[in-house]
């Protein structure tokens, strides 16, 4: 399949053979200048790769996806800010079923191949009021990284997945197009699709699955999706529905 050219996102390219991350980087850079929209800061190596959570993002020289991608997405509000989670994972997702079959967000925006986490993304926002002034959303896909550190919770990749090495130049033009469409349905507010399409691709949608919160212990529900911030709603085992943001719950495997 021929891969769609973006028109503006991942055009404007900076490139660094080694940096502490590509999103402080980014994020530096829309607090001094005014980069173009869609600009992309890549690096081969990141000395203080940026996760979730405070986390480090480990990845091997040369092997990954390392990149952050800059849009001004002035028109949406602060309290749709979940939907820049929806449009980053929906691209990374539909970017990797082009090498994977299946490839599922596991909520917020992680990456999953089966049940191993393959990409992770970090979206960092910039307010203005109420609205959304910038935002840097960052990615890290394990593309030719086979061995990982033992304390990496289940990682995978592309070439683990495929048994075979993947172009990153590939996957980045994928990536570039997959955000630039998605950015469009974002700037017009086509959240029922963006929402829809995300939720035919959750890991573990209307499955049972063992939970875990720091209040609760473990327990069994099903998740039936998201709410309009993007907290996610759990059917309990006594059909109660609740709901809990990032941080609140963990699934256990
Ligand atoms: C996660 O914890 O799952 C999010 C990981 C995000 C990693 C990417 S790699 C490129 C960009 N730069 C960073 O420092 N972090 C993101």
């Amino acid at each position: 399949m021929n891969i769609p050219e973006a028109l503006f996102t991942g055009k404007n390219n900076i490139y660094f053979q080694q940096i502490d991350s590509t999103n402080t980087y980014a994020m530096d850079m829309i607090s001094k200048t005014n980069p173009p929209e869609g600009t992309c800061v890549r690096t081969d190596y990141q000395t203080a790769g940026k996760g979730q959570i405070g986390r480090y993002w480990q990845s091997e020289t040369g092997k990954n996806v390392l990149i952050s991608y800059i849009f001004y997405p002035h028109c949406i509000k602060a309290t749709d800010q979940f939907y820049l989670n929806i449009m980053s994972g929906l691209a990374v997702r539909n970017t990797l079923s082009h090498w994977i079959p299946e490839v599922k967000i596991k909520w917020p925006n992680d990456i999953y191949a089966g049940n191993k986490k393959i990409a992770g993304i970090l979206v960092q926002n910039v307010l203005r009021g109420t609205q959304i002034k910038t935002t840097v959303i960052g990615i890290g896909i394990n593309v030719n990284q086979i061995l990982f550190p033992v304390d990496i919770p289940n990682p995978t990749s592309v070439a683990i997945e495929t048994g075979k090495f993947a172009d990153l130049e590939k996957i980045i033009l994928w990536l570039s197009a997959g955000l630039e469409h998605q950015y469009f349905l974002l700037k017009k507010h086509s959240f029922d699709i963006m929402k829809m399409d995300y939720l035919n691709h959750l890991y573990r949608l209307n499955e049972w699955t063992t939970f875990c919160t720091d209040t609760t212990g473990d327990f069994i529900a099903r998740i039936t999706g998201i709410d309009a911030q993007g907290k996610l709603l759990l059917q309990l085992e006594n059909e109660t529905t609740v709901s809990f943001g990032f941080r609140e719950l963990t699934f256990k495997m």
